[in-house]
């Protein structure tokens, strides 16, 4: 595996590939890498020729009083879980290379509206932040395709969105949440939970999943859904952002023709905020 820092040296490894032609897959990361951004790599090696990672802890997408300075960095264990899924090149740059004018560039990408509301409704700036460095990152990779995980299903409704709006050529792919064995969704930020936590940060899903069983069974009123999943949460001790039942195709609240749901929430533990949604569909057999 190619390890490079700087967009020099990007530039230089890619262009041998690109000039043979490779079909580049590209995942972005911010490192402290788990079974979940492992399974975006097996994704990418079954659909391109050359796979690329990059790891970056990006300030912009931190608010004042987030967790950058705590967000786990471990870039040895990551380059070896990296080596073992044959990722052909890991791009780490210092945020100097991504930002050489300061963390507070002149330009931005905003997605307005997608970007406001649920989870952006509690950190104004996030998703301006990863739109930044995404639309950064995809305009120095310049791949076939880039994956994503459905675990961060409003991240990429936006980037799905900002790659449609500003004619990125690039091929987005959603990728299927990885789960622990109790259902919670892998997270670098599990890793702020103890032990009795992590047990309980499982309620997240179980409560989602029957929520959308709900609705699946005929439940149609949407609120008291959210309301009661939200309260079983909040009594079993979360602090609760929201829980929300929208539609997939952009996160608008569902009409009666729609069919492809998504209930979506958010939730604090201690200082740990968890995301979490399930898709799913009105569709009888499915
Ligand atoms: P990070 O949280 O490191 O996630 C990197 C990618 O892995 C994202 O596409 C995320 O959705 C995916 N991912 C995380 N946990 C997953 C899981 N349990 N199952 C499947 N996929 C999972 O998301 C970011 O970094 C950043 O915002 C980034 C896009 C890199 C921009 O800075």
């Amino acid at each position: 595996m190619i390890i490079t820092q700087t967009k020099a040296e990007l530039e230089a490894a890619l262009a041998l590939w690109r000039a043979e032609g490779a079909r580049i897959a590209f995942i972005p990361t911010m490192g402290n890498l788990h079974a979940g951004h492992l399974h975006l790599v097996d994704t990418a090696k079954s659909q391109a020729d050359r796979v690329v990672v990059s790891i970056f802890v990006n300030p912009t997408q931190f608010g004042p009083g987030e967790d950058l300075a705590a967000y786990p960095r471990t870039p040895d264990q990551d380059i070896e879980r990296l080596r073992g899924r044959q990722a052909d090149l890991l791009y780490l740059p210092e945020a100097s290379d991504i930002y050489p004018d300061g963390d507070q560039p002149a330009t931005f990408v905003e997605v307005p509206g997608l970007s406001e509301q649920l989870c952006g409704q509690f950190r104004p700036g996030h998703f301006r932040g990863v739109a930044t460095v995404v639309c950064k990152l995809l305009n120095r990779v310049r791949p076939d395709l880039a994956l994503f995980g459905e675990k961060d299903f409003q991240q990429l409704a936006i980037i799905r969105r900002m790659v449609h709006d500003l004619d990125i050529p690039v091929r987005i792919e959603g990728v299927p949440t990885v789960r622990e064995p109790s259902g919670l969704a892998m997270s670098s930020r599990n890793g702020y939970l103890g032990a009795e936590e992590k047990q309980r940060a499982a309620l997240i899903y179980r409560t989602l999943s029957e929520a959308a069983e709900a609705v699946r069974a005929g439940a149609r009123d949407y609120p008291r859904v959210e309301q009661e999943a939200a309260d079983a949460l909040a009594s079993s001790g979360f602090s609760v952002d929201y829980v929300s039942i929208r539609r997939q195709q952009d996160l608008a609240s569902p009409t009666a023709a729609d069919h492809a749901l998504v209930i979506l929430a958010a939730a604090r533990l201690g200082q740990t905020r968890l995301i979490d949604n399930i898709l799913f569909s009105l569709d009888t057999n499915n």
